[in-house]
């Protein structure tokens, strides 16, 4: 048993649905939900809107030197009864979602200095406990003091599939193997980076969600919380 509030960090594969888990035990437990994927997709943003970004290429020094110009933050909308992510004061929940951010993240996440700026960000949010956060980072990382870590995956075609009817369902005009594609990309940028890459921190609990429910996925994970929270 530990303490009352814990730090529970959720990292994993893209498209898996990390987030979908970590907002529904955000919620059971009353704890503040923090999507990093967000953050480095805000920045993606910036950096498509300032023409540093085009092509699937990255101008990694003129972002850098503009790092201090980009504010992000999540407000939380009562209305929605969850966190959106707001980008020099602007909400860009929606805008940093869609294919032109995701076909440029990967890059953007793999330069140091965003990466630096980002984790000090996310450990200030994480300082008072009671967070569940998700990225690919965050157990080896950011918190590697959590007391809850877990690993989630899927395979790449159920992801893809999830992600595809996710756009569908907004109303957007995609292409399946174009995402399948994309998932995969990610998935060899995101661990095969030099710095911070996507790994299975040594505690960490795997979770394999492709043949399970999402009731199942959460009662296993609040299982979890249950054994360590007093
Ligand atoms: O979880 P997501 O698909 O929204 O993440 C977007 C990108 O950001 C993905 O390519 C991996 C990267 N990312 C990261 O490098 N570190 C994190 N903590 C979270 C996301």
């Amino acid at each position: 048993m530990t303490a009352s509030k814990i730090i529970i960090a959720i990292d994993g594969h893209s498209s898996c649905g990390k987030s979908t888990v970590a907002k529904q035990v955000a919620k059971k437990l009353g704890y503040i939900f923090i999507d990093t994927g967000a953050m480095y997709r805000s920045v993606t943003l910036y950096a498509l809107r300032n023409g540093l970004a085009a092509d699937g290429k990255v101008d990694e020094q003129g972002l850098i030197q503009r790092l201090s110009e980009i504010e992000i933050e999540f407000r939380f909308n009562l209305e929605k009864q969850l966190n959106e992510t707001y980008l020099n004061g602007e909400n860009v929940e929606e805008e940093i979602r869609q294919l032109p951010v995701s076909n440029h993240v990967s890059p953007v996440a793999t330069i140091k200095e965003v990466r630096e700026a980002m984790v000090k960000l996310q450990q200030d949010m994480g300082r008072n406990k009671g967070i569940v956060m998700d990225g690919r980072d965050i157990g080896t990382v950011v918190f590697p003091e959590a007391e809850l870590k877990i690993f989630m995956t899927a395979r790449p075609e159920v992801r893809a599939q999830r992600r595809y009817d996710e756009l569908t369902e907004k109303g957007l005009d995609v292409d399946f193997n174009e995402i399948l594609k994309n998932v995969q990309e990610r998935d060899k940028i995101d661990s095969s980076r030099a710095v911070s890459p996507l790994r299975q921190a040594d505690d960490a609990l795997l979770l394999d969600n492709s043949d399970i429910t999402r009731e199942e996925q959460l009662d296993w994970v609040l299982g979890k919380v249950k054994e360590l929270v007093a």
